[in-house]
């Protein structure tokens, strides 16, 4: 028999997607190799929900935003016999391998599954470009994109009005979109977890920029930042299947907002960039690299090389070990923090 192959995107979704389902169908249809494309993520698995994928249903998705498979945030690794009925579940199709498609919870339960026995391949996918082995994730430049135009935009209102503006940027537990945007951007204060600024050291630096005459600062803050001075129970946050805390309810822009008017004096507003930096049609970056990871995974496939993860080496794109690259967070590195730390003045 000819072989099949699974294919699912799960977690968050992120420019990109379908540019990757392409280069999977695509490819395996080189080779006569079928593709069963699961339904929103682990759940399709789990229900066996999905269909038989064709070339003329990936033809110029490339372009689209979000994902033809859709998307979910289910754990098999939470579900009464979820590995059992993943298992089940490929063995009803006739599929040797799934290629997961997702951030670090998706990548993680591939990888507890190929630990488990069952043939899987995972492909990096993330705004937040937290994932290890891969220098960039599809996604991510997208996402830094809207980041880097929306304050190069929000410039002239601050301006106009002489008011401090906080830029809430997704990211989840690394700074990597606002780090990337503040430097392309013209930023004067930027916040990341990786390297805290306290509230006092923000407010003093947007003083500072008041006291030599110039008359308003855009602050980019990443979500997840801990702030020295405006402490908060992080506990009560919502966590989601993975447990991972739900950061957009933090309000943590607003809250810094807020405690710098006080502080300082100085009028100040806040703005969540919110899921738009996931949304709407990739980048050119992000097309060409999602379907480079889909036909590596799909030859990955065709090779029967399972437990592996593909990635993006400087230029090449490289199958790595799925255990290593969902065994530690990719965080913003201290050279590329003083670079954005020379330009945000
Ligand atoms: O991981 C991607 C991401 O967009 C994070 O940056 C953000 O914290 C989270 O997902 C938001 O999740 P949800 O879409 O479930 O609100």
């Amino acid at each position: 028999m000819a072989i099949r192959v699974g294919i699912l995107t799960s977690g968050g979704d992120c420019p990109g997607l379908n540019a990757v389902i392409r280069g999977v169908v695509e490819r395996c249809a080189m080779q006569d190799v079928k593709v069963f494309g699961y339904h929103e993520g682990w759940r399709g698995v789990i229900e066996q929900d999905g269909h038989w994928m064709d070339t003329a249903e990936v033809e110029s998705i490339q372009g689209r935003g979000g994902t033809i498979l859709r998307t979910s945030r289910t754990n098999v690794m939470k579900m009464e016999n979820g590995p059992a009925l993943v298992r089940r579940s490929m063995e009803s199709l006739g599929l040797e391998c799934i290629v997961a498609i997702g951030g670090d919870d998706t990548l993680g339960v591939a990888n507890q599954l190929v630990e488990l026995g069952q043939p899987m391949i995972g492909v990096p996918q993330t705004i937040d470009n937290d994932l290890n082995c891969t220098d960039y994730t599809f996604g991510f430049d997208t996402a830094a994109n809207m980041a880097m135009r929306a304050m190069d935009d929000l410039c002239t209102t601050a301006s106009s009005h002489s008011r401090v503006m906080v830029v809430e940027i997704m990211g989840r537990n690394t700074g990597w979109i606002a780090v990337q945007s503040a430097i392309a951007a013209n930023v004067n204060v930027c916040v990341i977890p990786e390297f805290p600024l306290s509230l006092e050291e923000i407010c003093r630096r947007v003083k500072k920029r008041y006291d030599e005459g110039k008359h308003y600062s855009i602050v980019a803050l990443a979500e997840a930042t801990r702030i020295k001075g405006l402490d908060e129970d992080l506990e009560r946050l919502e966590k989601d299947s993975f447990g991972n805390y739900k950061y957009p309810e933090r309000n943590i822009g607003q809250r810094l907002a807020e405690a710098i008017e006080e502080k300082t004096g100085l009028e100040t507003r806040h703005i969540v960039l919110g899921h738009l930096q996931r949304s709407g049609a990739p980048t050119l970056f992000d097309r060409v690299l999602g379907t480079r990871l889909g036909v590596k995974a799909a030859d990955l496939a065709m090779a029967h090389d399972y437990g592996k993860m593909v990635g993006l080496a400087g230029t090449t794109v490289v199958a790595v070990s799925l255990k290593e690259a969902v065994n530690m967070r990719k965080e913003v590195d201290a050279e590329l923090y003083e670079i954005a730390e020379m330009c945000c003045r």
